[in-house]
């Protein structure tokens, strides 16, 4: 089975021009000048639209158990809603919990997916209880399971919180065996104070989650993470979730050092704001709690992390999509927002929203590709066989119609969530096509997509480092 894809305009990181893709069987097999491949036994016009690898979010969590409950997507309703947002592979999390074994955790993530992914997906491995055991784990994850990042948090104690001894020993671990630290940078035992104190005060509005976790103590995280990742031989450190400016320019510093330091943001933290959602009236703001939160509009928070896009001090633009329904799960925390399950759905959202950035001028269109596609591949060993347009690699194509226009709204996504947190708006351009390994999963409105298609994909160590 061949298809061709002509006329379209091809963009990748290194540039931009119009050629034919053909493809055979699930790989890109030849880009020619236009008109000079002939026959294929599928054919999609694509003149006049953007034709770019697809979508790799990088960071999401379907079916993360959080707060007594448990994110609403499941590997299958939230990789088809990527599907129908130009996403074509996902890299979510495996968990070990405090005292769980890590190979448990990872079996259990196995279970969730497998069979059940429209699209192809990867893990990354959180790691709640690094003890002899788990820093054992590492080395097998990495060498025999195809995962070869850890993601850490200095937040949340008593959940998946490790103290400084235990990042400590992860890092040396991962720069022995090459492993990419991923660090959830909040200090959480001070927002945990924080989080008591407005409590007694009965401060219990959602507004309250953001100022209990002020930006100060992002980016005091983020410069410890930086400065343990230098003690442990300059491990290569990826701060996820990135929010705060000032957590910004220590990782910004870092990388003027030459340091193998890194860092994403997210969609949400580039058009949401603190006073605007999650002061929302009443307990409306519960829909945009999330950690890190999101910044005050009255910083420069988010035009900081746009320049940070430009200037690649932020490589990636993730979801950290991990979707809880308003009834009855973001409901768990009327009277204390504490108890407000953290997390935004947005996976389906993430290439048209960072194409609005093109519109805007913030960004050029090779930068969105490369922070929504070519770079997390790089960054987390799955390139060139993602991320690229590309002789050889995977027929993950992503067909951009610069003339549509798409409108968010919970009415019309495909998120198993009952709200959204864009609801209303309004981006100029839209997913025209969706190919994954050679197979149509979106064309003319229509999806053809499937469970089971999607395939678990182990990765090599990140391409990034210098
Ligand atoms: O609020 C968030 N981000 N929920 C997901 C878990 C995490 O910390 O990434
Ligand atoms: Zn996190
Ligand atoms: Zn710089
Ligand atoms: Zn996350």
């Amino acid at each position: 089975m061949t298809l061709l894809v002509k006329n379209g305009t091809v963009v990748g990181p290194s540039g931009t021009f119009v050629a034919d893709v053909l493809v055979d069987q699930e790989k890109i097999v030849a880009l020619t000048a236009p008109g000079l491949t002939q026959d294929a036994d599928t054919v999609i016009d694509a003149s006049g639209k953007y034709v770019i690898p697809g979508g790799i979010d990088a960071h999401t969590h379907m079916e993360l158990p959080f707060g007594g409950t448990a994110a609403s997507d499941t590997f299958e309703t939230g990789t088809a809603a990527a599907a129908w947002g130009g996403t074509t592979t996902i890299i979510d999390f495996s968990v070990q919990r405090t005292g769980e074994s890590v190979f448990d955790g990872l079996a259990a993530w196995h279970a969730k997916a497998e069979g059940n992914c429209h699209i192809d997906y990867a893990f990354h491995q959180i790691l709640g209880g690094v003890d002899a055991d788990a820093l054992k784990a590492m080395d097998t994850l990495v060498n025999d399971e195809g995962i070869t990042s850890f993601k850490l948090f200095m937040a949340y104690p008593g959940v998946f919180y490790s103290d400084d001894g235990q990042i400590l020993r992860a890092m040396q671990k991962a720069r022995d065996n090459g492993a990419m630290i991923m660090m959830h940078a909040e200090n959480g035992p001070a927002i945990d104070v924080l989080v008591a104190q407005a409590l007694e005060r009965g401060e219990t509005d959602p507004i309250y989650h953001g100022i209990t976790r002020p930006a100060a103590l992002e980016t005091e995280a983020t410069s410890r993470a930086i400065s343990l990742a230098e003690v442990a031989r300059d491990t290569p450190l990826y701060i996820v979730h990135l929010s705060a400016s000032g957590a910004l320019a220590k990782v910004a510093e870092a990388r003027d050092a030459g340091r193998n330091v890194f860092a994403e943001t997210c969609p949400q933290y580039l058009y949401l704001t603190l006073e605007d959602q999650l002061g929302a009236p009443g307990f409306e703001g519960a829909k945009w709690v999330c950690s890190t939160p999101l910044r005050s509009k009255h910083e420069s928070h988010g035009r900081d992390l746009w320049r940070g896009l430009k200037t690649n001090d932020l490589s990636i633009v993730s979801t950290d999509h991990c979707p809880f329904c308003f009834k009855d799960q973001k409901e768990l925390g009327v009277g204390d927002f504490s108890k407000i399950p953290n997390g935004i759905g947005g996976v389906e959202h993430r290439v048209d929203l960072l194409y609005q950035g093109v519109v805007d001028k913030k960004i050029s269109l090779e930068r969105w590709v490369e922070t929504i596609s070519t770079t997390p591949a790089r960054m987390f060993g799955l390139y060139p066989r993602k991320g690229a347009i590309a002789v050889g690699s995977d027929a993950d194509i992503v067909v951009y119609d610069p003339d549509g226009t798409t409108r968010i709204s919970v009415d019309t996504h495909h998120m198993n969530m009952d709200h959204s947190a864009y609801e209303g708006y309004e981006i100029a351009g839209k997913v025209d096509t969706v190919i994954s390994r050679g197979t149509v999963l979106l064309q003319d409105g229509k999806y053809h997509g499937k469970p089971g298609h999607g395939r678990f994909l182990k990765r090599d160590l990140s391409s990034y480092l210098v």
